[in-house]
């Protein structure tokens, strides 16, 4: 082949690389689909969502999990489970990320997965695991139903080393934080409703508390870092330490809309949550998704399945694991 190539001059190499790359990309998207467990394992989608039904009446920050994860694995280079890898001597974790820090129930995910195993061993993989309880834990939440195809395969590696380049942190600049959704396909309207899934669960003090103290933040509600005060009353907490303040204060295990008002009247959380509406790009969304709890569901709905398609793995880059926390031996 390579000499081929040579014989035939640049203008040939240049038509196999087109070819090649057409391949890939035909490749790369050509495997997810709707029912794509439909002969393989009929049951996967139910089991699931069974599973994530039982495992919310037993501990409902499981449904809450779900939805980090999502946004966690698709980010860093695809959804391909790549989050669930435990440290080992062979690899490293993500999990060890301080971008990660906080994650939790990753026990449940492989409960779940011996449930699909005693059905159909190794059929449904890790990653579409973790997008398909992502969606069925919005919905337990009061979220919309969205409709998601599967075939994700899982990936044979972690990828510790990239996890800063592609999640952003708590206090990135708005214009990094659209540059990485960007980067997946998700435009500025997109990005705003993602981060409306920041209506559900917690954040711990280690990233409040510079909004805090020395000098509270002149962007916060003085009332609500009052509050926060009780929930982070130390400048250095332990991040060992389980202090936390809840999301959404009103209804933090509840999906709706009430984000963007809280934002709109300075009770966010986190910087960057704060920055969706000083930053005059991000805030016509924070207003339209305020008004309108429709309207927000479906955009978040659009760039949820965007996110949910990032780059899948097909069959000879990963594989279906076994067991989620590690890769098959
Ligand atoms: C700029 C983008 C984002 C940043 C910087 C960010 C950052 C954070 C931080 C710092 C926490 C708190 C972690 C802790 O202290 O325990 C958090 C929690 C959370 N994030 Fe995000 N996030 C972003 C976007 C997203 C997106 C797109 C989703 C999902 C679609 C999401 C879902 C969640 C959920 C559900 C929680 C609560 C987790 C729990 O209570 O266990 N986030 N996020
Ligand atoms: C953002 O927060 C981290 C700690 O989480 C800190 O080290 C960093 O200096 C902060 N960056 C900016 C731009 O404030
Ligand atoms: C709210 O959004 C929905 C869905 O996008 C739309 O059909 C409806 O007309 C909107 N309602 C108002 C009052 O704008």
């Amino acid at each position: 082949m390579a000499t081929k190539t040579q014989h035939f001059g640049p203008s040939s190499t240049f038509i196999t690389l087109f070819l090649v790359l057409l391949l890939h990309i035909h490749y790369a998207k050509s495997d997810l689909r709707l029912n794509y467990y439909s002969e393989s394992c009929p049951r996967a989608e139910e089991i699931i969502k069974e599973q994530v039904n039982k495992l919310y009446h037993k501990h409902g920050n499981t449904a809450v999990s779900w939805i980090r994860n999502i946004f966690h694995d698709c980010m860093v280079k695809s959804c391909d489970a790549s989050i669930l890898l435990d440290k080992t001597k062979e690899q490293t974790s993500e999990k060890t990320s301080q971008r990660n820090f906080g994650m939790r129930n990753f026990k449940y995910i492989e409960t779940i997965k011996e449930a699909l195993e005693n059905e159909c061993p190794n059929i449904v993989s890790c990653a579409d695991i973790v997008a398909l309880t992502a969606r069925d834990g919005i919905v337990m939440l009061g979220g919309p139903q969205i409709e998601m195809k599967t075939g994700r395969w899982d990936s044979k590696d972690s990828y510790l080393a990239e996890v800063e380049s592609f999640i952003p942190n708590h206090n990135d600049s708005m214009s990094l934080v659209l540059s990485r959704f960007n980067f997946v396909g998700v435009d500025t309207q997109g990005t705003v409703a993602l981060l409306g899934a920041h209506t559900v669960g917690r954040v711990h003090c280690v990233n409040i508390v510079h909004r805090l103290y020395p000098t509270v933040d002149p962007t916060l509600d003085p009332d609500f870092a009052k509050y926060l005060k009780t929930r982070c009353p130390s400048a250095e907490p332990d991040p060992k330490a389980v202090e936390y303040a809840r999301n959404d204060h009103v209804n933090p295990m509840v999906w709706d809309n009430l984000y963007y008002k809280n934002i709109m009247s300075n009770k966010g959380l986190l910087i960057v949550d704060q920055q969706l509406v000083s930053d005059p790009t991000t805030y016509p969304f924070v207003e339209k998704f305020a008004a309108n709890n429709s309207y927000f569901n479906d955009q978040f709905a659009k760039s949820f399945i965007i996110l949910s398609e990032n780059n899948p793995l097909s069959g000879d880059q990963g594989e279906i694991r076994k067991v989620c926390r590690h890769v098959n031996k």
